[in-house]
């Protein structure tokens, strides 16, 4: 294939697989297609290790990194301090969920290791400037994505002097048009039906609104796309690329639990809903039993970010080690509904190129052009 996104990494394919797994981006990447990680939850020693493991299985191969960086963001408080930053009501609301599912405390040590973490650091511009100096050091990283608002000029004169293509995520027009200014050279558009953060706006409306809105810079097309159907879509509203995440986590690399990919497969795409409860900004996750509590009438309403997530991030780690699978939850899109069985990373890159060229075989006897 070529396309615009091909042609700047030299790629074979352009999807584009976005990750917080490392064996997802390595395997997208060996197909020919871009792997991307999601640095949110690592420091600077764990981006490290990560991108040196990356490397050895890459073969040379070109691959990219998403930051999340909301502008508003530079005071993060350590984990230690979170009781002085929440309200009682919160914390006491959550501790009634989890007392009433009969989920314990985390064991002493593992409660220490907690306080001693400090969510949401790297989802500031100091934070992302640390995790930017780590990625640099690795010549196979060509692109940094920013997720959360457009990334401080410093930062993208950086990227830019060093050789990196700069990429950002959008759900709005003007979204698009305030990146577009700031000097970014791609767009990932990306609509509601997608999963983790999102706008409202659906991919069918979104793409080609962002395509016009944002050119010559190229876009690729997110939200909904898992399969070669929907990459046909995206590029016949005029997408230079697809960039995929929630179909990653059905395939047997993902960083899913047992139960969790259980949850998965007997899953609903409506039971991909869009709520405030895990970060504090709107995101699409799996419907739970914690999610549901959120919705009942006495409810409090969720706190912003980044409290939100240092008052859900225990609980979170409570109900996985606890293994109570009905309150488990995670971030996914629409395609839940489609995932019905584990498959490969590779499969999916395949199947999804297969089912790409018999869509566009099929338009073409449609037009009457083959
Ligand atoms: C589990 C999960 C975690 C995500 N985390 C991030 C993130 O940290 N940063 C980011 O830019 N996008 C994140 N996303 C959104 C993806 O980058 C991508 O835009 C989205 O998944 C595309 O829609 P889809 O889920 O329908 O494929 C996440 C998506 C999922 C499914």
């Amino acid at each position: 294939m070529r396309t615009k996104m091909t042609e700047m990494f030299g790629l074979d394919t352009p999807i584009f697989a976005f990750s917080h797994c490392r064996d997802v981006v390595v395997e997208v990447t060996r197909a020919g297609g871009m792997g991307v990680l999601g640095t949110t939850r690592l420091s600077p020693q764990e981006l490290e290790a990560e991108l040196r493991w990356i490397d050895g299985h890459t073969d040379g191969r070109p691959y990219a990194l998403d930051l999340a960086l909301p502008q508003k963001l530079e005071k993060v408080r350590p984990m230690v301090e979170r009781d002085k930053a929440l309200p009682r009501e919160h914390v006491e609301f959550v501790e009634k969920i989890l007392r009433e599912a009969g989920i314990p405390p985390l064991p002493p040590d593992e409660h220490q290791r907690f306080l001693d973490s400090s969510p949401g650091y790297t989802l500031t511009a100091r934070g992302g400037m640390e995790l930017i100096e780590v990625a640099l050091k690795h010549p196979q990283v060509r692109l940094v994505v920013s997720a959360l608002g457009v990334a401080p000029k410093e930062m993208i004169d950086l990227l830019h002097e060093k050789g990196l293509k700069v990429g950002a995520l959008v759900g709005r027009v003007e979204h698009a048009v305030s990146q577009v200014n700031a000097g970014i050279d791609i767009l990932v558009a990306q609509g509601m039906e997608a999963g983790a953060h999102t706008g409202n706006i659906t991919s069918m409306v979104l793409w080609p609104q962002i395509v016009d809105a944002a050119a010559p810079v190229p876009v690729l097309a997110a939200g909904g796309v898992g399969r070669g159907r929907q990459m046909a879509a995206a590029l016949a509203l005029g997408a230079e690329g697809v960039w995929c995440g929630s179909i990653w986590l059905g395939t047997r690399e993902s960083e899913l639990s047992p139960e969790m990919r259980e949850r998965f497969f007997a899953a609903k795409s409506e039971d991909a809903i869009q709520r405030r409860v895990f970060t504090g900004k709107q995101c699409r996750m799996l419907r739970s039993k914690f999610t549901d509590a959120w919705d009942a009438p006495g409810a409090p309403v969720p706190l912003p970010m980044p409290q939100q997530i240092m008052l859900v991030e225990e609980a979170r780690a409570r109900i996985e080690r606890a293994h109570k699978k009905e309150y488990m939850g995670y971030y996914v899109g629409q395609l839940v509904g489609d995932m019905k069985e584990e498959t490969s990373t590779k499969s999916v890159v395949y199947d999804m190129l297969t089912e790409f060229a018999d869509a566009v075989e099929r338009l073409q006897r449609q037009i009457g052009t083959d």
